[in-house]
């Protein structure tokens, strides 16, 4: 079952979303070469909380394994799930993904963006680009009366056109009174395939696109996705409410 918020809930979205992307825009303007991945998870908690948020990452389970950082920051080869180290320093040239996920009044905002520091390979920038560009046409196709295929055939057709390559191992998701609801949003698949979308949801899309090869290893904290050949990877993510008259990004900020 696919949750429908109520116009109450929309509200309370609304305010989680806003948190989630302004900690977003600021944690983006605070990068810098110099600082350490662990400088911006520290960063980013004191955004979240200066809200009167908390970290929707911190302590969540996977399993038995528990989330020690307040944000994802995933560096370059880094795909997501990177935690802040105080050894891993911001260089020129890198390509920082940052996922923002908060929890404010018992509910979630989830938005992630790849931020890239100084003068960057073009081919990097491209990446960047067109992950982001992906993200855009997924979010097209979340109308009502589409189905979930609408939105992943739709970033595939356009990462694939790229060149570039769209990791299988993670999902977009509903999201709500929880981080993580039905349904499941692969960044793959064919059109007019899954379950129907209807106004009342809220989505989180997010593709992940590799540079190079599209699989995928663990690093021996147990959490941060690599890419098996460390090329880089870019990811953008926002959470969206299908409305009667279209999609509405509800991680919008207004800083
Ligand atoms: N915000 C991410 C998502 O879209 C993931 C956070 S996973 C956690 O699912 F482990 F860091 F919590
Ligand atoms: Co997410």
């Amino acid at each position: 079952m696919i949750p429908i918020k109520t116009e109450a809930e929309v509200s309370k979205m609304r305010a989680a979303c806003r948190i989630a992307a302004d900690v977003l825009e600021s944690l983006a303007r605070f990068v810098q070469p110099g600082m350490s991945t662990y400088d911006l998870d520290q960063k980013g908690k004191s955004l979240i909380e200066g809200y009167g948020a908390k970290s929707a990452c911190y302590d969540y389970k996977a399993g038995v394994r528990h989330y020690p950082a307040y944000t994802c920051i995933s560096v370059n080869e880094e795909v997501v799930h990177g935690i802040g180290s105080k050894t891993r320093m911001i260089q020129p040239g890198d390509a920082v993904s940052l996922d923002i996920c908060v929890m404010y009044d018992g509910f979630v905002g989830d938005n992630a963006r790849t931020v890239l520091v100084g003068s960057t390979h073009p081919e990097t920038a491209r990446l960047v680009k067109e992950t982001q560009t992906a993200l855009g046409l997924g979010i097209q196709e979340a109308r009502v009366g589409n189905r979930i295929g609408d939105i992943s055939a739709a970033i595939q057709k356009h990462i694939q056109a790229s060149g570039f390559s769209i990791v299988r191992d993670f999902v977009g998701h509903g999201v709500g009174r929880s981080m993580h609801e039905a349904p499941q949003i692969p960044n793959f698949g064919r059109p007019g395939v899954g379950p129907k979308l209807s106004a009342g949801m809220t989505l989180a899309i997010e593709p992940m696109v590799n540079m190079g090869t599209a699989a995928i290893e663990y690093a021996a904290d147990g959490w941060t996705a690599l890419t098996r050949d460390r090329k880089p990877s870019a990811h953008f993510e926002h959470t969206v409410l299908i409305t009667p008259s279209g999609p509405e990004v509800l991680t919008i900020s207004n800083l």
